[in-house]
């Protein structure tokens, strides 16, 4: 039997990353071994809530139709997909979680001269398949109010002669939001040979009059693709449903590079969910709350955080995450990695409301308040 000793050292031999290659690397970050049923899994901004009843009785009566391939099923799919965006469906790719799309777009346009430009910290997986490829990446700190620094990103293509700029939006594992004024003169600035890749995987979360989504520039034919996810509010993560979304010629060039199709268990449990008008609204209000909640407790307990606009938030610990992310584990609550270089951080995945009660009990007695 394990105990909470050992969960600890595991969790931060994972924490720490593990060398191997693709997306799996990600799913092996998130592993925690041999876990008991009660720990409190605040580490990979899941959703505690899963998929709405509707999706789970779509792939309820599709499981027996599994038997043979889907392609009119996924054609619909995308044609539906792209219906709800207002795209055309030939400018929507649907991948294996939004991982699949991000990897596709840095196959699609970085090279060994053209780089990947993003900022630190940022979601690592464009990072970490660019430099595997070994092609060049470059990261700029955050602004003060960890916005993507867009100016410096513009200047970093236009000295590379071009670049894949990676904004995600709002931003893991910050959950701060870039401005649109600053999203709209990024892409009204974008050098030659430059794509914006705005990722907008926590997006349905924010409530910002500041926050706005960049699919209306893919209307306006600029140089633009944005990812989306099925993993975050709709609680599918293990259903792995995602999708990119940009001009024609844009996401003809990422579809090569694509490895296959998503079961049709994804596409019905998707399709219901985008069905359901008020699912969005709610969940947003909900975990509005939750999250409202925990930033009133932080602040009575004079504890620092960044303003989130995500189902997650960086917290100041003000001293090395490295050593509360073991503690919190032996307490029975599963938190997020180091995200370095903001190494004073720690980054909290918004749960239930009793997941949070949880969260906070131990917390306070791991620093001591
Ligand atoms: C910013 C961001 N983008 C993309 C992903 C990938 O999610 P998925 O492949 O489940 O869609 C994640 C996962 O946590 C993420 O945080």
């Amino acid at each position: 039997m394990l105990t909470r000793r050992d969960l600890a050292r595991n969790f931060s031999l994972i924490a720490a990353g593990i060398a191997m290659g693709g997306e799996a690397a990600y799913a092996q970050r998130r592993k925690i071994k041999g876990h008991n049923a009660d720990l409190v899994l605040l580490n990979a901004n899941e959703n505690p809530d899963g998929p709405p009843a509707s999706a789970i009785e779509a792939m309820s009566k599709i499981l027996a139709k599994t038997g043979r391939y889907h392609d009119e099923d996924n054609d619909q799919f995308n044609e539906l997909l792209a219906k709800s965006e207002g795209l055309q469906s030939d400018q929507v790719l649907v991948g294996c979680g939004s991982s699949e799309i991000l990897h596709c777009a840095v196959d699609a346009f970085t090279s060994p001269s053209i780089p990947l430009i993003t900022s630190a910290p940022a979601y690592e997986l464009p990072v970490d398949m660019a430099a595997a490829q070994g092609h060049p990446v470059i990261k700029l700190p955050m602004t003060p109010q960890y916005g993507a620094d867009v100016h410096g990103m513009v200047a970093a293509a236009d000295k590379a002669k071009g670049g894949l700029i990676y904004v995600v939006n709002p931003n893991n594992p910050t959950s701060s939001i870039t401005p649109k004024a600053d999203i709209s003169w990024l892409i009204e600035n974008l050098p030659a040979n430059t794509v914006a890749l705005i990722d907008e995987a926590y997006i349905h979360f924010a409530k910002s009059s500041q926050m706005a989504s960049a699919i209306p520039y893919i209307k306006q034919n600029k140089n633009v693709v944005v990812a989306r996810t099925f993993s975050k509010i709709y609680g599918m993560a293990g259903l792995r449903v995602g999708y990119g979304m940009g001009r024609t010629d844009l996401i003809n060039k990422m579809g090569v590079f694509r490895n296959n199709v998503i079961s049709l268990t994804g596409v019905y449990a998707a399709k219901a969910a985008i069905a359901e008008p008020t699912l969005v609204p709610e969940r947003r209000e909900k975990f509005g709350k939750v999250r409202a909640d925990l930033c009133g407790w932080l602040d009575s307990q004079k504890i620092g955080f960044i303003q989130p606009h995500a189902n997650f938030m960086m917290i100041d610990v003000k001293r090395d995450v490295r050593t509360v992310i073991p503690a919190m584990m032996e307490r029975g609550v599963a938190v997020g990695r180091p995200f370095p270089p903001m190494d004073h951080f720690l980054r909290v995945t918004i749960g239930s409301d009793a997941d949070m009660a949880r969260f906070k009990q131990e917390f306070a007695k791991v620093m001591q308040v």
